[in-house]
């Protein structure tokens, strides 16, 4: 589709939801089917890039060529990056990771009480991959951090400020109202410049211009 725009690069991708046990049959989970973060691993193997991509539980098939390795909760996902981010040029997070774990979690399946009473769940905040990640860019700007957001309104203004929040260089803002698990999307990029309109596609299209985008400011950035 294009040249090896990302020959020679690492790039470390996470994608798909996460899975927070409740107990050892039961979880929380949400409505990603990893198909946005698989098609930017598939476009960025294409484009010449050395794809490892961290996935939580997807049923789609591995992108030729690319390492994967599966994952089920939001701390194994954060270890599993951490393990591999050093040498990386690239990471982006398309996965919708679980923003809560369940701290009490039984470690035998929960029994249904005589009477009816039901299990109290309480919540502890899974640390944010895609922030940690961005802190520890160094100054030279590796790795070049992406992050996806999906709002549910006031995309535009959130889209911004998410991308500050987060101290990373480029955000990707899906555009509503439900793009989980459809084969299309419609995608704003926002950067330093301001915000850029990828018009409504196949998930595989956009994830090619997203990869083009990246391989645009990775060399821009080479060249200061
Ligand atoms: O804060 P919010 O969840 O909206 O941000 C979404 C972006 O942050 C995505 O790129 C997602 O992969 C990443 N993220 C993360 N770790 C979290 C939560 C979100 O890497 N715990």
């Amino acid at each position: 589709f294009q040249h090896k725009v990302l020959a020679g690069r690492r790039v470390l991708i996470t994608a798909g939801p996460t899975f927070e046990p409740i107990d050892p049959v039961r979880g929380i989970t949400n409505l990603s089917s990893g198909k946005m973060g698989y098609a930017v691993a598939r476009a960025a193997r294409e484009a010449g890039a050395d794809v490892t991509l961290v996935s939580g539980p997807t049923a789609l098939p591995t992108p030729h060529g690319v390492r994967r390795i599966d994952v089920l909760t939001a701390q194994q996902m954060h270890d599993v990056v951490m393990a591999g981010i050093e040498g990386q040029h690239v990471f982006i997070g398309v996965a919708a990771v679980a923003d809560w774990r369940v701290a009490n979690a039984s470690d035998q399946k929960i029994k249904k009480a005589e009477g009816g009473g039901a299990p109290q769940l309480e919540f502890v905040q899974n640390a944010d991959i895609l922030a940690t990640v961005a802190a520890t860019t160094t100054l030279s700007g590796w790795p070049y951090c992406v992050g996806f957001a999906a709002e549910s309104e006031n995309l535009m203004a959130y889209g911004a400020a998410k991308r500050e929040k987060k101290g990373i260089p480029l955000l990707v803002g899906n555009i509503g109202p439900q793009t989980f698990g459809q084969d299309e999307n419609t995608i704003i990029l926002f950067d330093e410049t301001g915000p850029t309109l990828l018009p409504r596609a196949d998930k595989l299209t956009l994830a090619r211009q997203l990869v083009s985008e990246i391989a645009k400011r990775l060399e821009r950035r080479s060249l200061l």
